[in-house]
């Protein structure tokens, strides 16, 4: 069977997100290795690795978002590079996954984007792929290589528990939450509430209804993304409505795109915090209590674990502990 436990380990960052790849590496006590990227003067991208790769376990840590296609383009020239490097098995860190939203034909005469970037990205050369919260699980079926699916919540989890917030309400801002919502629900030992949302447009939604009692109770609400902000600002003026205190809401990714700041701004809640997949533009640190959470533990030992073949299952059951 392959091992790679004697291949040393070189982790590259691609330009979406330094900060998380420096960090990462800290954790796992390694320098970043060394690749030059650049552009020829029609702006094509071009890397050429400084560092050896040959016969080495390689991880390129790059999240997918905005300018989305830009990064997507860079990580897959990267996939290309190393693999004619002579990598032993290269990993593709994905801890924004973008184009993860359209990932089935809701309509006519559309495409499966969320499986079209799967296969590119395995055709490009990754052996493996390590992401975090992408949409929706069953993304990790559009891939036909090992995908290993992290998420925040412990991260999150402990976040929220060092807050001690009482009287906890945890609303799920959609159905699609509900599962999440009373994951956290249940860790934090708070009450579940649902709204019921209808989405208009990308960037409209309406909040129907809400299922459960919000008077007189402060709520925490966790999405995946908060990207037009539009649903959870929604949810909010909701929960404000019908007599809820405190309003915390989170979400592993901050796209923070469109109307988002203006949209967060308005709405009745009291803080709001992300994690670092996704680099934080200046302006969206005009947002009064914004708190943005490192995730570079969580993946930096995941990836050690899957250098060293060892579960990443139970070192949830351990995370607490990083
Ligand atoms: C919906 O299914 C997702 O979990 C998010 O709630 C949604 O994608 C967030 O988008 P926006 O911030 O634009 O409402």
């Amino acid at each position: 069977m392959f091992s790679v436990l004697n291949h040393p380990t070189i982790v590259f960052s691609g330009s979406s997100n330094p900060a998380l790849a420096e960090a990462t590496c800290n954790y796992l006590n390694l320098e970043l290795g060394k690749a030059e990227i650049s552009r020829f003067p029609d702006g094509e991208k071009h890397i050429r690795l400084e560092s050896d790769v040959r016969g080495r376990d390689v991880y390129i840590i790059q999240s997918t978002c905005t300018p989305v296609d830009e990064n997507l383009m860079e990580l897959l020239i990267f996939l290309d590079c190393v693999r004619r490097a002579s990598a032993a098995r290269i990993t593709a860190v994905i801890p924004y996954f973008g184009y993860a939203r359209q990932d089935r034909k809701d309509a006519g005469r559309v495409p499966i984007t969320a499986k079209l970037t799967a296969n590119i990205i395995t055709s490009a050369g990754a052996d493996r792929v390590l992401a975090l919260d992408m949409h929706a699980k069953q993304l990790q079926g559009f891939f036909d290589i090992p995908l290993d699916h992290l998420t925040a919540e412990p991260v999150l989890v402990k976040y929220l528990k060092q807050k001690r917030i009482g009287d906890l309400t945890v609303v799920a801002p959609d159905v699609g939450n509900m599962k999440t919502a009373s994951s956290y629900a249940s860790a934090l030992g708070a009450e579940l509430a649902i709204i019921h949302k209808r989405r208009l447009t990308g960037q409209e939604v309406l909040c129907e209804e809400i299922i459960g009692s919000i008077e007189g109770r402060n709520v925490v609400m966790v999405d995946d993304l908060i990207s037009t902000a539009g649903t959870i600002a929604g949810a909010a003026h909701m929960v404000k409505d019908r007599g809820g205190k405190k309003i915390v809401v989170g979400a592993t990714h901050g796209v923070f795109a469109g109307p988002a700041i203006e949209r967060l701004t308005e709405a009745p809640i009291d803080e709001v915090f992300v994690t670092d997949t996704i680099p934080i533009r200046e302006e969206v640190y005009s947002l009064k209590n914004l708190k943005v959470l490192t995730v570079a533990p969580l993946v930096g030992e995941a990836m050690r674990r899957i250098h060293s073949n060892e579960s990443i299952s139970t070192m949830f059951r351990k995370f607490g502990q990083l």
